[in-house]
C-alpha cells in the first residue's frame, strides 16, 4: 500500500473517512489537524499498545501543537467498565479539556470502545478518532459508532452511539499482535467475504496462507476487504435494525460459546469462527443451503488457523444463553445464515433441530 485508501463512512447528517495505509501512524497530528477542529486532544491507550506506538503517536501531535494529554489503561477486557471511563472523563476535565479539543483511541477493541464512550458522554459530546492496533479493531469495531462498557451482569450492557470524525488504519501496527489475536481478528476477516462476494471469497482462499505468515500484501487486501464491507454495512444504518444484522453471522453461538466457558477463555474470534461454523450446518439444514458451501466455509477456516473446536459446553445452557442475548426478540433466537458468497439471511430455526445441532456439537 503505497498511499492511504479512503473509504467513506455515510451516517446520519454527514459522513467520515476510514483512512488505510501502511506508515499512517506518524500522520496522525496532520490527520487530526486536517479533519478536526480540535486544538488540544487525550491520546487515550493501554499499556500493552503503549510502549509499541504510544510515542510515535504523541511526537506526531505534538508536531501538530495538540499538546496531548497521555492516558494509559491496563490493557485487557477489564479495563472496559463504568469506573475506568469516569476516571477518563475526570482526567479529561482535569486537564482542562474544552469543546475544541479531541480524544485520539490508539489500541485494540477495548480501548476503541471504552474512549469512545468517554468521548460521547464527555462536555456531552466531543470527536474521537479511532487510530486501532488490533486486526479486530481495524476490520471491525473502530467502524461503525458503537461504543460502550461492560456491567458485571454482561457485556456491552452501557453504551452509546458515537460516529468517529476519522479512523486512520496503519496496518504496520499488526506485526506485534500475539497469535490468538491475530487468528481472532483472521474470523472477522473471513465473516466479511462470506457476507462481501464470491470474489471476496476466494482471494482469502488464495490469501490464506499468506495471512498465516501475516505477509503484507496479503494483510492489506483482507483489511481493505473487510473495511468496504463494514464500511458499506454500517452506512445509513446507525441502530442496526435492518442491513446492520448481517454482522451477526457467527456470532448467536460465538457470544453464548463465550458466555459459557467464561469471557476470556477464547478469543473472541475463535468462538465467532466456531460460530459460523455452526451457523453453516445449522443453515444447511433448516434453510436448505447447499452442503458445498458448508464445506467450503470450513475449508476456508481451516486455512485460516481457525480448525473446528469440540466445545466443551452443554447444550441446554448454550441455548439458554443463546435465549440470553440482548439481541433475542419475544425469547426466539434468531440467526444470521450465510446462503452463499456474498448472500444472506437471518432465520429463526426450529427450536427442536437447534437444539439437537447444538448436543452434537456440545462436548460438554
Ligand atoms: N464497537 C464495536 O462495534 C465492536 C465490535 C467488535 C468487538 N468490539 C469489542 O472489542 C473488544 C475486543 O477487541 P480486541 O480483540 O481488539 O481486544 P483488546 O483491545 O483487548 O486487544 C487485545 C490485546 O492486544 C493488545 N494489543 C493491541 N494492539 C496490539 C498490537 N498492535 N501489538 C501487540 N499487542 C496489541 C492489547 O493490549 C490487548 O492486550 C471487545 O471488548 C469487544 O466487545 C466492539
Amino acid at each position: 500500500m503505497s498511499k492511504a485508501a479512503r473509504i467513506v463512512v455515510a451516517v446520519p447528517g454527514g459522513s467520515y473517512d476510514v483512512l488505510v495505509g501502511r506508515g499512517l501512524l506518524s500522520e496522525a497530528g496532520v490527520l487530526v489537524r486536517q479533519r478536526t477542529s480540535a486544538r488540544r486532544v487525550s491520546l487515550v491507550t493501554d499499556d500493552r499498545v503503549a510502549p509499541l506506538f504510544a510515542r510515535r503517536v504523541l511526537d506526531a501531535l505534538s508536531a501538530e501543537g495538540l499538546e496531548p494529554v497521555p492516558i494509559v489503561v491496563n490493557a485487557g477486557e477489564k479495563s472496559k467498565n463504568w469506573q475506568e471511563a469516569g476516571r477518563l472523563v475526570e482526567t479529561f476535565s482535569g486537564a482542562g479539556l474544552g469543546r475544541d479539543s479531541a480524544v485520539i483511541a490508539l489500541g485494540g477493541g477495548v480501548i476503541g470502545d471504552l474512549a469512545g464512550f468517554a468521548a460521547a458522554v464527555y462536555l456531552r459530546g466531543v470527536p474521537v478518532v479511532h487510530l486501532p492496533t488490533t486486526l479486530l479493531a481495524q476490520v471491525d469495531s473502530s467502524i461503525g459508532g458503537k461504543t460502550g462498557v461492560d456491567l458485571p451482569r454482561g457485556k456491552n450492557l452501557a453504551g452509546a452511539f458515537w460516529q468517529p470524525a476519522l479512523v486512520i488504519v496503519d496496518p504496520d501496527c499488526l506485526g506485534t499482535l500475539a497469535g490468538n489475536e491475530w487468528s481472532s481478528g483472521l474470523a472477522e476477516v473471513a465473516k466479511s467475504a462470506l457476507l462481501d462476494s464470491e470474489d471476496s471469497v476466494a482471494a482469502l482462499e488464495r490469501d490464506a496462507v499468506a495471512l498465516g505468515a501475516r505477509e503484507r500484501d496479503a494483510v492489506d487486501r483482507a483489511v481493505l476487504m473487510s473495511v468496504g464491507l463494514k464500511a458499506r454495512v454500517v452506512s445509513g444504518d446507525e441502530r442496526e435494525d435492518a442491513d446492520r444484522e448481517c454482522l451477526n453471522l457467527g456470532h448467536t453461538f460465538g457470544h453464548a460459546l463465550e458466555r459459557e466457558l467464561g469471557y476470556g477463555v477464547l478469543a473472541h474470534g475463535v468462538a465467532v469462527a466456531e460460530g459460523l461454523r455452526f451457523a453453516a450446518r445449522l443453515a444447511e439444514r433448516e434453510a436448505g443451503v447447499a452442503g458445498e458451501w458448508t464445506s467450503r466455509q470450513g475449508r476456508l477456516l481451516d486455512a485460516l488457523g481457525l480448525p473446528p473446536l469440540a466445545p466443551r459446553c452443554v447444550a441446554a445452557n448454550m441455548l439458554e444463553a443463546m435465549r440470553a442475548d440482548k439481541k433475542v426478540r419475544d425469547g426466539r433466537v434468531r440467526f444470521v445464515f450465510s446462503t452463499g458468497p456474498g448472500m444472506w439471511k437471518t432465520h429463526v430455526p426450529d427450536e427442536t433441530v437447534l437444539a439437537d445441532e447444538l448436543a452434537r456439537t456440545c462436548q460438554g
